[in-house]
């Protein structure tokens, strides 16, 4: 089966082609670069160059392919959530297809994408979960733990209480000055730095002992879920420290305190997916998101997790940040199950729910 899916969810115009859930017959992404001066996406903007990009970008994907519509046996797109404008210009592309060459029409949520990019594939082997799963998904608006007991049945075990982890990255890229989107940049620079030369805060949200019925106090379960807005200001404080005399960070104080937030912020990833993975016992764990393609980060979770016997994976690099195939190997096992939607019903849904 053949799906064509588009992501317009943010800043990525994303069309591809993907056959039975798995193999990439074609991904084509346009990134928007003109948000870079800004330091963050700016939405008015976004929904401009989506409506520039999505035409060609669909042209190419096709042609890449090689299909003609006949070849095409569904349509796919993100429904939410994201920005508003962004995602009228995906859905209402997809919509307008759907009617206009009489195809079926799956609406999935930008989240599963991530978790589905672990079963594309570029070779003729595709990947085989085994479930039940956990996933950890860390892009720039999301950081969840998702249990699943099969395929599209999402608990939602662990969640961030403020920033995602991907906009921590973002957000201290731009304190040390380096530019949009930040994950790649840190990730470069802390090349050169020391990640053990600032302690920042190992942040854990396992609360104070509770009493029971009886009045005993117990310790308390090891929470799952996250929180960076204090890693974050913990990072601005050592900033200001080191320029207090309004010094300017040099680059080798610039590239530790980019090492140290790096080896920070993934330490607190790897250490609540164990904790997932031994109350879960999942027979597999799975990366995705955008912050998935950090290289420390699936170094850091190996090393935690090298004496289980789940199979650990992880996406491609170029299938972890925003892309239409990930959307499509998701809408598979929609269109498996004949989980349709009417093009005249579909609206997109910037808060839509992973249910
Ligand atoms: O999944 P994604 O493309 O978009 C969202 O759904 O948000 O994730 C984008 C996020 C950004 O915050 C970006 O800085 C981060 O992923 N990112 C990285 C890396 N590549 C992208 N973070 C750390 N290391 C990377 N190599
Ligand atoms: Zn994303």
């Amino acid at each position: 089966m053949k799906i064509l899916a588009i992501e317009t969810s943010c800043d990525d115009t994303s069309v591809a082609i993907v056959e039975d859930g798995s193999y990439i017959l074609s991904s084509v992404v346009s990134t928007q670069l003109e948000h870079n001066k800004y330091g963050g996406v700016v939405p008015e903007i976004a929904a401009r160059a989506h409506i520039q990009n999505i035409i060609p970008v669909l042209d190419e994907a096709i042609n890449e392919a090689e299909v003609t519509w006949n070849d095409i046996d569904a349509i796919a797109v993100t429904k939410g959530p994201g920005l508003i404008g962004s995602l009228i210009v995906g859905v209402n592309t997809a919509r307008t297809l759907a009617l206009l060459h009489k195809k079926p029409l799956i609406a999935v949520h930008h989240t599963e994408g991530h978790i589905y990019a672990n079963w594309l594939s570029k070779g003729t082997t595709a990947y085989k979960a085994r479930f039940p799963l956990v996933c950890l998904t860390v892009s720039g608006g999301h950081t969840n733990l998702i249990y699943m007991k099969d395929h599209l049945q999402y608990e939602i075990v662990g969640e961030t209480h403020d920033d995602a982890a991907g906009e921590a990255y973002d957000k201290v890229a731009k304190l040390l000055g380096l530019g949009y989107p930040g994950g790649p940049l840190i990730s470069l620079l802390s090349e050169k730095g020391d990640k053990h030369k600032y302690p920042f805060p190992l942040v854990d949200l396992t609360s104070a002992p509770k009493r029971d019925e009886e009045g005993y106090l117990r310790d308390a379960e090891p929470s799952l879920d996250f929180s960076y807005s204090g890693l974050k200001t913990a990072v601005l404080r050592k900033i200001k420290q080191l320029t207090l005399n309004n010094e300017h960070l040099d680059e080798k104080q610039k590239a530790d305190i980019a090492a140290s937030f790096q080896y920070t912020t993934n330490e607190i990833l790897a250490r609540n997916l164990k904790r997932a993975v031994d109350k879960y016992k999942p027979k597999s764990i799975l990366l995705s998101g955008g912050v998935a393609a950090n290289t420390k980060l699936r170094e850091q979770i190996k090393s935690k997790l090298e004496t289980r016997n789940s199979k650990f994976t992880f996406p491609e690099r170029n299938c972890c940040t925003d892309n239409a195939a990930m959307i499509g190997a998701a809408a598979y096992y929609h269109a498996l199950k004949q989980d349709y939607i009417d093009p005249e019903e579909l609206t997109p849904d910037p808060n839509y729910k992973l249910t």
